[in-house]
């Protein structure tokens, strides 16, 4: 069934104008990513040690003293003739601080390695980076402002083999080409990035960005369990999304997310895909949940919801919560009738919940904007 719903997803997305389809999109990725990577890679970075620009000889021998000296002054003449010798020029050795369009430019890349490896899952990386930057971020505790996206610290096997976390060293892989490409960007920074660059190359909303993460060590790894079990109730989703400070509207406007991607039997143990589109943002996921037919999926598997018209879709029993429950139903039928609205509240929480816990020093009220492919 898996695999058949594979098929009509592919095959719709092949017969629609989609996420790969657009002409205009491409143009801004033919700019030389190898020169660009080159001159950065040249660059100093904040986190090098400065380099010494004083002599510092020997006071007590002053041959030693006038002979160092001498090699210095010769030294110095050298690498004014041949600055590449030392692997940089005089104009690089001030500190890179990266600027909007150098983020741009990652944002770029993110993108046009979405459209090159579009062989996996349902056509697109996608929906895996998204997860990725909204695990990273969703594992935050405002009362002991633990966690959050600041750290990226699912790199360490302690964070990255919770049960949450399966499948997405996918995502965290797909990533590294890029990190080596702008090795000035903090894995936690560009993590959450690739989540915005996602969202919008799926024709989502915008969602503003600020820079400021930091990579931390593994003593930041938060425990096991603060994030949702797809098999609970209403209480459960409001324990974690409260933990993390977010009410009923945003914990709606969040799952929204699961018009995107599928599950996987290897990964939750859940299998399928929520909506028709699997690789596109729209408003489906809370159309799909009041206007079809959900039963009981008869298998092996966990507790899970299918289609009764196609039995081609699914939907978690937290999904199901969004229906059943008064408050969450309420949002859920305002998104179902206004995609606007949905990309409005969806934009607003998910920069909130990238944000958590983050000691940004970038201003609140000057966060960027990227261009997307379809700009
Ligand atoms: C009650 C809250 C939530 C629960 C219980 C939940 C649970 C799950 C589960 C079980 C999967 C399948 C993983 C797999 O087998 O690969 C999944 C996938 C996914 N989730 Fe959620 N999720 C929740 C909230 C969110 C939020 C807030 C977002 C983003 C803002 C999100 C984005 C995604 C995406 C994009 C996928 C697809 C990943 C892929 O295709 O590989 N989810 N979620």
């Amino acid at each position: 069934m898996a695999s058949a719903s594979r098929s009509f997803t592919r095959a719709l997305r092949t017969a629609a104008p989609s996420f790969r389809s657009t002409s205009t999109r491409s143009a801004r990725f033919v700019a030389p990513q190898q020169a660009f990577r080159q001159q950065y890679q040249r660059r100093g970075y904040a986190s090098e040690e400065p380099a010494k620009d004083k002599y510092e000889g020997n006071p007590s021998g002053l041959i030693y003293g006038a002979g160092a000296l001498a090699a210095v002054a010769a030294g110095y003449g050298v690498y004014l003739m041949n600055p590449q010798l030392f692997g940089q020029t005089a104009k690089e050795t001030a500190v890179f601080a990266p600027k909007f369009d150098d983020y741009q430019k990652v944002y770029d890349d993110i993108a046009k390695r979405l459209q090159e490896h579009d062989d996996y899952d349902d056509g697109s990386y996608g929906p895996v980076l998204l997860r990725l930057a909204w695990h990273a971020s969703g594992t935050y505790d405002k009362l002991t402002n633990t966690g959050g996206s600041n750290g990226a610290t699912m790199r360490f096997a302690p964070e990255g083999d919770h049960g949450a976390n399966a499948g997405l060293k996918a995502a965290r892989d797909f990533l590294e080409p890029v990190k080596e490409a702008f090795p000035w960007i903090s894995y936690s920074d560009l993590w959450i990035l690739a989540g915005v660059a996602a969202i919008q190359e799926m024709q989502g909303p915008k969602v503003p960005y600020r820079p400021g993460r930091t990579d931390r060590d593994l003593s930041f790894c938060t425990p096991d369990g603060r994030l949702p079990d797809a098999s609970q109730g209403a209480s459960h989703i409001r324990a974690i999304f409260g933990r993390m400070g977010f009410g009923d509207k945003e914990m709606v406007a969040l799952s929204g997310a699961h018009a995107l991607g599928r599950c996987h039997t290897d990964r939750s143990g859940f299998d399928g895909p929520w909506t028709f589109s699997p690789t596109t943002l729209t408003n489906d996921y809370y159309k799909l949940l009041l206007e079809e037919r959900w039963s009981y999926k008869k298998w092996n598997g966990p507790k899970q919801f299918e289609d009764v018209k196609t039995k081609s879709l699914m939907m978690l029993p937290t999904d199901m919560e969004l229906i059943k429950d008064k408050s969450f139903r309420a949002y859920t039928e305002k998104y179902a009738r206004d995609n606007d609205a949905f990309f409005k509240d969806f934009s607003e929480a998910v920069t909130t919940l990238f944000e958590l816990g983050v000691p940004f020093t970038h201003p609140e009220d000057q966060k960027w904007v990227f261009k997307s492919s379809f700009d």
